[in-house]
């Protein structure tokens, strides 16, 4: 039976990789090779996932170099050579193995004002969107983010300045900035107008090139740009 040479990061910011033999399965993840080292090698590895089918958003992780959703990577994808090399999301604090503190990423969201605001009580009726509307095709083109982080960790203007948003973020402010629904556009404009929001972004595409839903951050954020400036022409901002 053939092998994969595996290097998985062991410790915290300071470790080191240690190598592992993983037999070669048909249709074998990331996932499932780190998943083989924590309960047929080393039962102390510490690597974090959930749903294994995409949705959950838990599993990322570096794989040879590049950040990627684990569970839906494929082995035959991305170690033709047999090897890999398997270490933590970059751009997070390393809380031990492969698992990252995310909780800055998350309160990145809350900075961006990244909670629905509502107009409506529950006894209002359900608003009603036309589906055509820019707005709302705006709206569904950011709406499947599943937190990830893998734009995050991808982004260079997020290592530069860890105070930058970041692309997940400001993608979900931009979804709720197009939804006809939400009361704080002006708050949430002003939120990611400042110089850590949408204008520190340089256009880089790493989050957009390497998203496992598809989505566009960049497109998202050339849109707060020309809201917030809008914004501020009208003297809203
Ligand atoms: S497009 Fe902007 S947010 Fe996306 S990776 Fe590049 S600099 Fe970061
Ligand atoms: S925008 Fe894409 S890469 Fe970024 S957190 Fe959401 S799903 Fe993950
Ligand atoms: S385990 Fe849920 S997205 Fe990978």
């Amino acid at each position: 039976m053939s092998t994969l040479q595996v290097d998985v990061w062991r410790g915290a910011e300071a470790g080191r990789f240690q190598r592992f033999e993983v037999p070669r399965e048909a249709n074998q993840t990331v996932l499932d090779v780190v998943t083989y080292v924590q309960r047929r090698l080393d039962p102390t590895l510490a690597y974090r996932f959930a749903c294994r089918v995409g949705m959950c958003g838990s599993c990322a992780m570096t794989v040879n170099g590049v950040a990627r959703w684990t569970c839906r990577t494929h082995v035959a994808k991305v170690a033709g050579d047999g090897r890999l090399e398997i270490g933590p999301l970059a751009n997070l604090p390393v809380i031990r193995d492969l698992a990252t503190d995310m909780r800055e990423f998350f309160d990145k969201w809350a900075r961006a004002r990244g909670s629905h605001a509502p107009t409506a009580t529950r006894r209002d009726d359900f608003a009603r969107v036309p589906p055509a509307s820019p707005a709302r095709a705006a709206a569904d083109a950011g709406i499947e983010c599943i937190g990830c982080g893998v734009c995050y960790a991808s982004c260079d203007v997020v290592a530069w300045n860890p105070d930058y948003l970041g692309p997940a973020a400001l993608n979900r402010a931009w979804t709720l900035a197009n939804d006809v629904r939400d009361g704080a556009r002006a708050e949430r404009l002003r939120a990611v107008a400042g110089d850590a929001g949408c204008h520190a972004c340089h256009t880089h595409m790493s989050c957009t090139e390497r998203c496992p839903q598809a989505i566009a951050p960049t497109a998202s954020i050339a849109g707060l740009k020309r809201a917030t400036a809008l914004a501020v022409l009208k003297g809203e901002l």
